[in-house]
């Protein structure tokens, strides 16, 4: 059933049966349906946990679109995405990949870490993400155009990601972007609650934890603990797990293998947690 996506949802805080659970923590819901109402391609920036996907599959659901997602890799292909010719008994097929399914069934194609794929991925993505939204098959000869429910969403982490491996410019610049950080201490708050049923005082110090750590200077952290391990920490805490064992198991050892690092994050939660 699609969905009144203009009217307010009730219970804006709880996780409905279709709809999976986003608390935004700006407009970028807006932002996410005029794109989409206006046929523009979204690219959502930030670092690892922070509710990319989540946002996905949550505004698919709210505008009642199928959301076609491909976790892209350094050895997805073009091909990959559009479709190959398989052997099936004796006999070549066609067989359609995620992106063109969705761009002849519409709905949203979501391409999770797509500057992890390879370069020729954008050849494909270049047509569709400018005025024309088509898709060529150079090997079945069709050229396919994106029906107007259609949206292309990229998302990616700037943070570990080397240079070698950023967009190019003239891909950038043919999506809307949006940079989705760590949502406020509030907003966080009151994720890790909803997330895992939690006690709002316990989950608000965890979150505290959460922003000292992403605070520290000059500690050799690839990235810093993200709204997802928090929910993690919680959803021990929850099941019964001593405090100690879940910061240990949650917090310190995912983030560093580094016995110095991992010692200065303990001193750090202790003397904050006492
Ligand atoms: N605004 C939010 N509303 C609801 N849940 C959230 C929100 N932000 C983060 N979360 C929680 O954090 C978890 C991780 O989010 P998600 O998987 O969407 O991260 P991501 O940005 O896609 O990370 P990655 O880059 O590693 O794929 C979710 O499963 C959810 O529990
Ligand atoms: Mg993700």
């Amino acid at each position: 059933m699609p969905h009144d996506v203009a009217a307010p949802r009730a219970g804006e805080t709880a996780a409905t049966p279709d709809v999976p659970y986003y608390l935004p923590t700006g407009t970028e819901r807006a932002l996410f349906e005029t794109a989409h109402k206006n046929r523009l391609p979204l690219l959502l920036k930030g670092p690892t946990g922070c509710g990319k996907t989540r946002f996905v599959a949550h505004m698919a659901a709210r505008l009642g679109l199928p959301l076609h997602t491909v976790s892209c890799h350094d050895d997805l292909t073009a091909a990959d995405l559009t479709g190959r010719y398989l052997l099936k008994g004796g006999e070549t097929v066609w067989v359609d990949g995620p992106l063109t399914r969705a761009v002849r069934e519409g709905g949203i194609c979501y391409l999770d870490e797509v500057v992890e794929a390879r370069k020729d991925v954008t050849v494909v993505l270049h047509p569709l993400t400018d005025d024309r939204r088509l898709l060529p098959l150079e090997r079945t000869g069709e050229l396919l155009e994106a029906p107007d429910n259609f949206m292309l969403v990229v998302s990616y982490n700037p943070g570990y990601q080397n240079v070698l491996k950023s967009l190019k410019p003239s891909t950038r610049q043919r999506f809307l972007a949006l940079d989705m950080g760590y949502p406020a201490p509030e907003q966080e708050t009151q994720v890790v609650v909803s997330e895992t049923g939690i006690e709002t005082d316990r989950a608000q110090m965890l979150v505290m934890v959460a922003n000292r750590i992403r605070g520290l200077q000059g500690v050799d952290l690839e990235e810093a603990v993200s709204t997802r391990l928090l929910v993690y920490c919680a959803t021990l805490l929850q099941a019964g797990r001593p405090l100690n064992e879940a910061v240990q198991a949650a917090i310190i050892e995912p983030l560093s293998d580094e016995a110095d690092v991992k010692q200065g994050l303990f001193e750090t939660i202790d003397a904050l947690l006492g």
